[in-house]
């Protein structure tokens, strides 16, 4: 019976640590994610100085991609940890993916923009682009990480 116990026990605790690292895995997953749209932001940002239109569609073209992973990379459970992710996402998930869905617009749009060679278009969709990332942020996005 003791024996019994402590083995139950023993196989919760392994299980619980078990899921505690799934979300924790989780969670740097997507940062990751967000982290290589901030490189691609940059990315684009310099291929606009240097007026390299084909960089930036490609980088835009990454953006869409990276946009597209957005809301599966924040899958119901996952609010916990070392994260910043707010209980909204999964509240407002329509809000949340609408915005993820504005930024893949937004992306796709500044791909047309490069690849038609058109600066101030470039720059109007550079500024969309920043906005939703900013919006999403302000609504999802707390200020300090989890525990
Ligand atoms: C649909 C909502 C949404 C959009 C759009 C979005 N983000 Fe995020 N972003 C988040 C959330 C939520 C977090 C917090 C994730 C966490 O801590 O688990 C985050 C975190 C980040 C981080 C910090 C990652 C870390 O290391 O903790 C960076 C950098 C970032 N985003 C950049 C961007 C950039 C650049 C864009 C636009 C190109 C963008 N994000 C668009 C929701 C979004």
């Amino acid at each position: 019976m003791m024996v019994k116990q402590i083995l139950a026990g023993a196989l919760f605790g392994f299980l619980a640590v078990g899921v505690s690292t799934q979300v924790y895995a989780q969670a740097e997953k997507r940062q990751k994610l967000m982290q290589d749209q901030g490189a691609a932001v940059k990315a684009v940002k310099a291929a606009v100085e240097a007026k390299d239109y084909a960089a930036i569609e490609a980088k835009a073209k990454d953006l869409m991609g990276s946009s597209d992973q957005i809301v599966g990379a924040f899958p119901a459970g996952s609010g916990t940890g070392k994260t910043k992710a707010k209980p909204e996402i999964w509240e407002k998930s329509a809000d949340f993916a609408g915005q993820a869905k504005a930024l893949n617009k937004a992306a796709g749009e500044l791909a047309a923009a490069a690849k038609a060679s058109n600066d101030a278009d470039i720059g109007v969709k550079m500024k969309a682009i920043a906005d939703t990332c900013g919006s999403c942020h302000k609504a999802f996005r707390g200020e300090k990480y989890g525990e």
